[in-house]
């Protein structure tokens, strides 16, 4: 594409150019916070155009493909500052383990850093959907790589923004003096909507806006947001709903999709629990939840809870509390004060 060609769309605070992010021309250095991307997969995918041309060629050789996203980070290298954070999201391929470390080895050959993997699982216990590849011959795939980057020890990031309460209420005071604690690298990130061909419409690869969204609060500096592989712009849409300036690079956008996508998703933040059954609702706080909305008798009920041990009835109490419920709800069972008073503290 000539120079001359290059083009920009503007979403509001938004914009996306029209060119090959192997030239990010607009940008200077160090002028970026946060990159957050997903690069071409190189798994022989069609990405469509609006004109109808072919578009990118996600089939290049290993050589090739290698080379020119060496091209690119080199430039999202000179981009960010030095306290930026790049979240670089790509999986393998069933039939292509290990291209993820190529990649990354790639960044890290373009200037960066790495601080971490994130594990960003699509499904867990059934719940979020993924695109079922296994068969006969292997397992399905539920995860992706998000691997961290950084250029210097200069970067900041704040983990709390996106934590999650304690389970465990004892460890306020002892860890932290707040409800709040790192909920770890593993990101449970559904997509937005269930069935693939929802997904898919308008574009072949897109990430939950959730993923970016997760990356961008997790730098609290953050005020300019790129995706130098923009696609249907998630990582603008997260940007634009945390009131924060993104530019995209997209060579071949679908403007109507990225539109939408930006302006008028239905993305709400949530946060989800790891793992919902285990960290949240133990047995005895599923049991008793079961019996308090089976109209169990109250006599059966203050039979079960007078079984139970005090931890046993903490947990339970404390669930309860994070999952928000009306104190009526709990009427048929005979708390005793003292486990409210020490709720806090063991
Ligand atoms: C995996 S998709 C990114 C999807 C994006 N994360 C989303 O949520 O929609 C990769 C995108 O990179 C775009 N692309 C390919 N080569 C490019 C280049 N040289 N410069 C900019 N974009 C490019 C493709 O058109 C495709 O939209």
């Amino acid at each position: 594409m000539l120079d001359s060609e290059r083009r920009k769309l503007q979403f509001e605070n938004q914009s996306i150019i029209v060119a090959s992010s192997e030239k990010m021309l607009e940008l200077e250095d160090e002028s970026i916070d946060v990159i957050v991307t997903s690069p071409p997969y190189n798994v022989g995918k069609q990405y469509s155009t609006t004109d109808g041309s072919k578009g990118y060629d996600d089939q290049l050789s290993q050589k090739d493909y290698l080379f020119f996203l060496e091209t690119v980070f080199k430039e999202c290298n000179r981009v960010l500052h030095s306290s930026g954070v790049f979240f670089l999201n790509i999986g393998d391929s069933a039939p292509d383990q290990g291209k993820s470390e190529k990649v990354v080895e790639i960044a890290v050959n373009s200037g960066f850093k790495r601080l971490q993997t994130i594990i960003w699982a699509k499904s867990l216990f059934g719940k979020g959907h993924f695109t079922p590849s296994g068969g006969e011959r292997r397992l399905n795939n539920l995860w992706e790589n998000i691997f961290v980057l950084v250029k210097s020890k200069n970067y900041k990031i704040s983990p709390k923004k996106i934590g999650m309460p304690y389970t465990d209420k004892s460890n306020i005071g002892r860890y932290s003096e707040e409800d709040l604690r790192d909920a770890g690298d593993i990101w449970f990130i559904p997509y937005e909507v269930t069935t693939g061909s929802t997904i898919k419409k308008g574009h072949e690869a897109p990430f939950p806006i959730g993923l970016p969204y997760k990356a961008i609060q997790l730098v609290p500096h953050a005020k300019k947001v790129l995706d130098p592989f923009a696609g249907t712009g998630s990582t603008l849409a997260a940007a634009h709903q945390l009131g924060l300036q993104g530019i995209g690079y997209e060579a071949f956008p679908r403007e109507k999709v990225i539109e939408e996508r930006i302006l008028n998703n239905t993305f709400t933040p949530q946060n989800l629990p790891l793992l919902p059954q285990l960290e949240n609702y133990s047995e005895i706080t599923t049991m008793m939840l079961n019996h308090l909305m089976e109209n169990t008798s109250q006599e059966e009920i203050e039979a079960i809870w007078n079984g139970l041990k005090k931890r046993e009835k903490k947990q339970f109490l404390w669930s309860i509390n994070d999952l928000g419920l009306e104190p009526s709800f709990l009427e048929k069972i005979p708390i005793e004060k003292e486990l409210f008073n020490k709720k806090k503290k063991d």
